[in-house]
């Protein structure tokens, strides 16, 4: 088992075939109410319809990849964007489209991989790391190091189509890591606040 990382348009095509797969399977864009769970896809599967990238190329999206002898463990992608927040300019990652293989899952591999991701991040010399998830996830992604922000909204899409974390029907936390010694000095005022994101009309909200 080892990881690799790549630029998105740069992951090698068994690979990017393997990961559509897998975040088909944990987000189908049009699953029908009746449809079973879909079973875990095998490495030599087709590729899925549209095979293109997922993420906005302006994002730079980076795909770390667990791999054991070929197989797609888990992956998960970097965006990366300039925050503007509490009067200063931070370069920011998330992450996105966070997956471990279905029948894998609950053995670490996740762990391992947001883990990863934030000493990633650090070498790709950002600012800070910021994303949100799912309530539910927030022990997950805090045993992996990143610390919730209470009370703090990310606001998603753009300034005139705005996405905000907190809108109905969400029930999201969002988390951080401070890396830089500005990003720490600055951390405070990233608590009980609504961060203007904007990553676009693509990757609407990380
Ligand atoms: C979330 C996900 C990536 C975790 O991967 P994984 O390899 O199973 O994670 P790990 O084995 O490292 O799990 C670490 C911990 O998180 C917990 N956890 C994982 N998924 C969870 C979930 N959906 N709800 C609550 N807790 C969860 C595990 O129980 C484990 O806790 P423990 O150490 O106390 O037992 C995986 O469940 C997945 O692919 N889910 C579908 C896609 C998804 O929701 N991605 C997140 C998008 S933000």
């Amino acid at each position: 088992m080892h990881l690799e990382s790549y630029p998105e348009g740069a992951v090698p095509q068994a690979f990017r075939h393997q990961i559509h797969a897998l975040q088909n399977q944990a987000w189908p864009s049009d699953p029908a109410p009746s449809d079973p769970a879909p079973s875990d896809p095998a490495p030599s599967d087709p590729a899925p319809p549209g095979d293109a990238l997922v993420h906005d190329p302006t994002l730079q999206p980076l795909s770390l990849i667990l791999v054991d002898d070929g197989v797609v463990v888990a992956a998960l992608d970097i965006l990366r964007k300039p925050l503007h927040h509490a009067g200063n300019t931070f370069q920011a990652g998330g992450l996105s489209t966070v997956v471990t293989r279905r029948h894998l899952r609950g053995r670490g591999y996740g762990r391992h991989l947001v883990t990863a991701a934030r000493t990633a991040m650090i070498d790709l010399h950002l600012d800070l790391g910021i994303f949100t998830c799912d309530r539910v996830l927030q022990p997950f992604y805090g045993s992996a190091g990143w610390q919730p922000l209470p009370g703090t909204v990310l606001i998603g899409g753009t300034p005139d189509d705005p996405f905000p974390s907190d809108q109905p029907g969400f029930d999201k936390v969002t988390l951080a890591a401070f890396f830089t010694p500005a990003a720490r000095e600055a951390a405070p005022k990233f608590h009980h606040a609504r961060i203007p994101l904007h990553p676009g009309h693509i990757d609407k909200l990380w």
